[in-house]
């Protein structure tokens, strides 16, 4: 049982306390039981006595739910700093780079990927995520897309077979096609809960896309897309026909991918990845239009080596305030109830009580803070699960 009191804001999520979509509960007390789930969130001046003697301090601290970033792709060997100096020395951004870190990958060994993947994933944790997804994708072989699950396994449940990345360097498109399609996605669909496939320009069109999905699907996997990153492309209206849980970058939209989303029978979630925008120098995407429309946003981080190479939810909170015309509240219930949502779980992204006690205290009075204080840590400890995973309550 862990009791904390003197929350100066409590971000729960939680809709049914009818205090708008963040659940905003102020000089707030915490509980979780000793199931680890949320027993009580309240204000201090109604926690149930039984709660009081063990009580926590938290001197005006706020807490928000942990995020949930629903795009990373961690398992990789090598990094891309090289690319990286030349694109700001003015070189494009290209799908094309994957292939650098296909061949670091196909030459790391199960130990290193997963060590390499375990670094950032702490990295994460330390800036407040508590649930991540993660995808293979730079292994693009039978046996280097399988092993790369495997690794990603280590670190979450929440999996993602991305053979559909690029076509690696060896192969022709039909054949590579074909070979995602059979073998790999045979081997590969134990080891993952999801299926994605890379949309855009330099990857894989719109015809492709969909027998890859379709094929996921057949295999019991759930949808998603990487979608309209390089240019406006057919990849969110296929992924709204065929159900996606999200569609993923959504960054060159015109008024019928948002109409699309918005009308979507599945609820298509879009997932937007500011990060992405920021170290490829390119257009952020107009969230406004999507929430206006009653499109569900989420954020995420998209950290790879190449288009996005960090972890930290709370810059692309404040890339999407500043950059993308999000609220402060909107940004932050992107990145935690807006993630939940497109990984399809309800059970996390929010603290009401029966959900799962993941959650950042912070070391300000509010979740603005997040947006407001670019670059600066915010987060003084995180707990998973009701138990503290990272930093401290001193
Ligand atoms: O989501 N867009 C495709 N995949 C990654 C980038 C991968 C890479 O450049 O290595 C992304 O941005
Ligand atoms: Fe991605």
């Amino acid at each position: 049982m862990l009791v904390l009191t003197g929350i100066s804001t409590l971000v729960t999520n939680d809709t049914t306390l009818e205090r708008g979509k963040l659940g905003i509960i102020e000089n707030a007390a915490l509980v979780v039981g000793n199931d680890n789930k949320i027993a009580f969130a309240g204000e201090t001046a109604n926690l149930p006595r039984e709660y009081k003697s063990n009580a926590i301090d938290l001197n005006g601290r706020a807490i928000i739910p942990g995020f949930v970033d629903s795009h990373t792709h961690l398992v990789f060997g090598g990094d891309r700093a090289e690319e990286f100096e030349a694109r700001m020395s003015g070189k494009p951004y290209t799908a094309g780079g994957i292939r650098t870190t296909v061949a670091a990958t196909r030459n790391s060994n199960n130990d290193a990927l997963v060590a390499n993947a375990r670094r950032l994933a702490n990295e994460a944790l330390h800036t407040g995520t508590t649930t991540l997804e993660t995808k293979s994708g730079y292994g693009l072989s039978v046996l280097d897309e399988t092993r790369s699950l495997q690794v990603a396994n280590a670190i979450t449940s929440e999996t993602t077979f991305l053979g559909a990345h690029v076509v690696p360097a060896e192969s022709q498109i039909n054949e590579y096609v074909d070979l995602i399609c059979g073998e790999m996605l045979d081997n590969c669909a134990p080891h993952a809960k999801w299926i994605d496939v890379f949309c855009d320009r330099g990857a894989f069109e719109v015809d492709h896309a969909r027998a890859i999905l379709q094929a996921g699907a057949k295999a019991g996997l759930g949808l998603r897309i990487h979608a309209n990153q390089l240019q406006h492309g057919g990849g969110v209206q296929l992924g709204v026909e065929l159900g996606v849980a999200s569609c993923d970058h959504c960054t060159h939209l015109d008024s019928a991918d948002i109409d699309a989303l918005a009308d979507s029978k599945s609820k298509t979630v879009a997932t937007l990845l500011p990060t992405a925008e920021l170290c490829t120098r390119s257009q952020f995407p107009d969230a406004r239009r999507l929430i206006d429309a009653g499109v569900t946003v989420a954020l995420a981080s998209d950290c790879n080596p190449g288009s996005s190479y960090t972890t930290s939810m709370p810059l692309a909170i404040s890339l999407a305030v500043l950059n993308m015309k999000m609220t402060c509240d909107e940004a932050v219930w992107s990145a935690t109830a807006g993630g939940a949502a497109a990984l399809r779980r309800s059970d996390i992204g929010n603290l009401a009580v029966g959900s799962h006690a993941d959650f950042a205290v912070l070391n300000s009075r509010s979740h603005i803070h997040l947006a407001y204080r670019p670059g600066v840590k915010l987060v003084d400890a995180v707990f998973v699960r009701g138990q503290l995973a990272a930093g401290s309550l001193r």
